[in-house]
């Protein structure tokens, strides 16, 4: 049985959504909509400090084992992708804790959708045709599962680290419902990320403000509604928190080894823990009668590495021991976030989550410990679906050689909407172009063994009037007509939340489902 989540809003019509965890007859290069990291891990490059955290399998018992799964599946009549490396290892996940994890949720969301029950199974793209009969050209598809299953990994992996959702990634109150039902606290930047956490009903005592520079007035709302934790890395924040709120908790951010990040943090945020620069902070604290109860840092977005984590946290003992030499005892610790979305064939969140669990025993006995993943919640839940508004073709032919047709497409949503992703946050979009009507191809995962479609150079442009607004340049894609679809995975994080409307071209709605 599943349950679906038509979403009700001012612009936004309740739709009947399918759930079901038959997103298997997804292309090569995706894993899934759910939980990658549970999948099998491909052969080839292996992280340095990789660890196989369950008892490990030979080769050929794991191979067979995974085709006795995908038999399994069959006869369960779930859909099974023609490469075994896009199974699903579901749905053994939607077990007892996931199912429990789930009834918070629904009771939790339910205010905020209108809830169905369906009782079917459906692919992506099928999933994705029956939202566009809607006549929704451009949407978000947001698996709450994923954001379940997501979480159980990371009490899994993390079980002394409390998730404080980091909600400035994508602060749908669906998903910050979700996420916070399950457990999580939030990580808030200003007064209204925590007034949205006030309106989820998350108490000020789980939430964190965790912006080093803030605005005085937002301060006076913390004082107001009682969120206490906050941190700082300079002696006029200290001065400007005394000022108003002395009586907070505050939290040092340090600067962390963010040297294997994707976006580094450090050039903005941090004292330094080497130089002196921290503990002179803790003494101006002291000094004014200050509570500052541990250490925060952030290894910078899209961390490729545990090394990081590891190196940051050494810093921060460091500065635990000058606090206790300082007869400040520290009782609080932050490893901020940074977690990837999905796993990559190097980057496995098991293995980085498992270093820093063994790191915290070691090191941080006691110690009361938050994280504040962003991306790593809310990436992989989504997967936004554009159409082709408009097409033309040019003919390049150099000299002595073919002509050549390029095509440009020109699709619903660019880069002043969700793809502001790839400026701010690097984001590099893999098109999956689908047919639009019944019956048509599904050429990203072909089925029948037909033959692959010719490809054409092509461009897929944003909708605004500004050259700048393009999306993928020179991809080879199937031919496109005007109305046929182009979808993409991973679109939740750092989308949505710093889309603009410009050109009147209004951010794409959302569609929920769960399993
Ligand atoms: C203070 C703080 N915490 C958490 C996050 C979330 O980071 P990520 O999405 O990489 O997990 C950010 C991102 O900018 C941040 O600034």
């Amino acid at each position: 049985m599943s349950s679906l989540l038509p979403v009700t809003g001012p612009d936004i019509q309740p739709v009947e959504l399918d759930v079901s965890l038959t997103y298997t007859c997804l292309p090569g290069d995706k894993k899934g909509v759910v939980l990658a990291s549970k999948i099998k891990r491909k052969k080839g490059k292996k992280n340095k400090q990789k660890k196989v955290s369950t008892p490990s399998l030979p080769a050929k018992k794991k191979k067979k084992r995974s085709k006795k799964k995908a038999a399994r599946s069959m006869i369960d009549n779930l859909e099974v992708a023609t490469s075994s490396e896009s199974v699903l290892e579901n749905p053994q996940h939607l077990d007892e804790t996931y199912q429990q994890l789930k009834k918070r949720v629904l009771e939790k969301v339910s205010s905020l959708a209108e809830i169905t029950q369906v009782n079917h199974q459906i692919s992506l793209e099928e999933k994705i045709k029956q939202i566009l009969k809607t006549d929704c050209d451009t949407f978000y598809l947001v698996d709450l599962s994923t954001i379940i299953l997501k979480y159980k990994n990371w009490v899994q992996h993390l079980p002394r680290i409390k998730p404080h959702y980091a909600m400035k990634c994508n602060p749908d109150p669906r998903i910050v419902g979700t996420v916070t039902a399950c457990g999580a606290g939030l990580d808030v930047a200003s007064m209204p990320e925590m007034q949205r956490g006030l309106d989820a009903g998350v108490a000020p005592d789980s939430m964190i403000f965790a912006n080093p520079c803030k605005m005085p007035d937002h301060i006076r709302f913390a004082k107001q509604h009682g969120v206490k934790k906050m941190t700082f890395d300079n002696a006029n924040e200290l001065r400007k928190i005394h000022e108003i709120y002395p009586e907070a908790h505050l939290v040092l951010r340090i600067l962390a080894d963010d040297s294997h990040s994707t976006m580094r943090f450090g050039s903005k945020f941090g004292a330094n823990v080497n130089n002196g620069e921290a503990e002179e902070l803790l003494k101006v604290a002291y000094g004014l009668n200050l509570q500052v109860i541990g250490v925060s840092f952030h290894v910078g977005s899209g961390c490729q590495s545990g090394e990081a984590f590891r190196n940051s946290l050494t810093l921060a003992r460091k500065v635990f021991d000058i606090a206790q030499s300082h007869s400040h005892p520290m009782s609080f610790l932050d490893i901020g976030g940074g977690f990837l979305g999905s796993d990559t064939e190097t980057v496995i969140f098991a293995d980085i989550a498992d270093s820093i669990t063994k790191c915290i025993d070691d090191m941080f006995p006691g110690v009361t410990v938050i994280g504040e993943p962003g991306r790593y919640f809310a990436s992989e839940c989504v997967v936004l679906v554009t159409t082709v508004i408009a097409r033309r073709e040019r003919v390049h032919q150099e000299e002595g050689q073919h002509a050549e047709t390029y095509v440009d497409y020109y699709i619903s949503d660019g880069v002043y909407g969700s793809f502001n992703n790839m400026f701010f946050d690097y984001y590099k979009p893999n098109p999956h172009p689908m047919k639009n009507g019944e019956g048509a191809t599904n050429w990203s995962s072909p089925i029948g063994g037909s033959s692959p479609p010719a490809q054409h150079h092509s461009t897929l442009f944003g909708p605004t009037c500004d050259s700048i607004d393009v999306v993928c340049k020179d991809v080879d894609l199937p031919e496109l007509e005007i109305g046929d679809h182009v979808y993409f995975f991973n679109m939740g994080a750092y989308t949505s939340a710093a889309a603009s409307s410009f050109n009147g071209f209004v951010p794409p709605k959302s569609y929920f489902i769960i399993s």
